[in-house]
C-alpha cells in the first residue's frame, strides 16, 4: 500500500474543547480513555480500512471554524465531536453547512440524559447523523458511519 495514495479517502477528525483533559476529566460521565487513546485506535481502525485521518484538538471556536473552512478539496468527510460548542456555537454549524462535507457528530456521553441545556444541539441539523452515549465507541462507530458513507 502506497502511503500517499490519491484515491484513499480523507477523514478530518476534530476534537473541540476540554478532550484533551479526557482520562481525568469527571471520569464518571467520560469514563477514563484518554484522548490520545482514543486517537490511535481511531489511526488503527482508519489504517484497517483504508482512509487517512488527519486529527485535531482546540479549545478555541475561531480554531474549528478554520479548519472546517479548509477542509474542501482537502478532506472527504468530517467526524467531529464539537464538545460544550454543540450547545452554543453558531459559527461551527455554519462552517459545516458551508463546506458541505458529509460529516458525523460524536458524543461520549448521552447528552439528552444530562443538563437540560445540553440537549439541544445546534449541529445536528447540518451533520448525517449523531451517534452518542458509548464512551470512545462513539467514535468508532462515528467513524464506520462516515467510511460506509464515503464508499
Ligand atoms: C460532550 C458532551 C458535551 O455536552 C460536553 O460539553 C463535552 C463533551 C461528550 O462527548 O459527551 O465537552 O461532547
Amino acid at each position: 500500500m502506497r502511503l500517499n495514495n490519491p484515491a484513499m479517502k480523507r477523514i478530518l477528525v476534530i476534537h473541540g474543547p476540554n478532550l484533551h483533559l479526557l482520562g481525568t476529566r469527571e471520569p464518571g460521565i467520560y469514563g477514563t480513555a484518554t484522548l490520545s487513546s482514543i486517537n490511535a485506535h481511531l489511526k488503527k481502525l482508519a489504517a484497517k480500512r483504508k482512509v487517512r485521518l488527519s486529527v485535531m484538538q482546540s479549545n478555541v471556536e475561531g480554531a474549528i471554524v478554520d479548519a472546517i473552512g479548509k477542509a474542501r478539496g482537502r478532506f472527504d468527510a468530517i467526524l467531529i465531536n464539537p464538545a460544550a460548542y454543540t450547545h452554543t456555537s453558531v459559527a461551527i454549524r455554519d462552517a459545516l453547512s458551508a463546506v458541505a462535507l458529509p460529516a458525523v457528530e460524536v458524543h461520549l456521553s448521552n447528552t439528552h440524559t444530562r443538563e437540560e441545556f445540553r440537549h439541544t444541539s445546534l449541529i445536528s441539523p447540518v451533520v448525517k447523523g449523531t451517534i452518542m452515549g458509548f464512551g470512545p465507541h462513539s467514535y468508532y462507530l462515528g467513524l464506520e458511519a462516515l467510511i460506509e458513507l464515503l464508499s
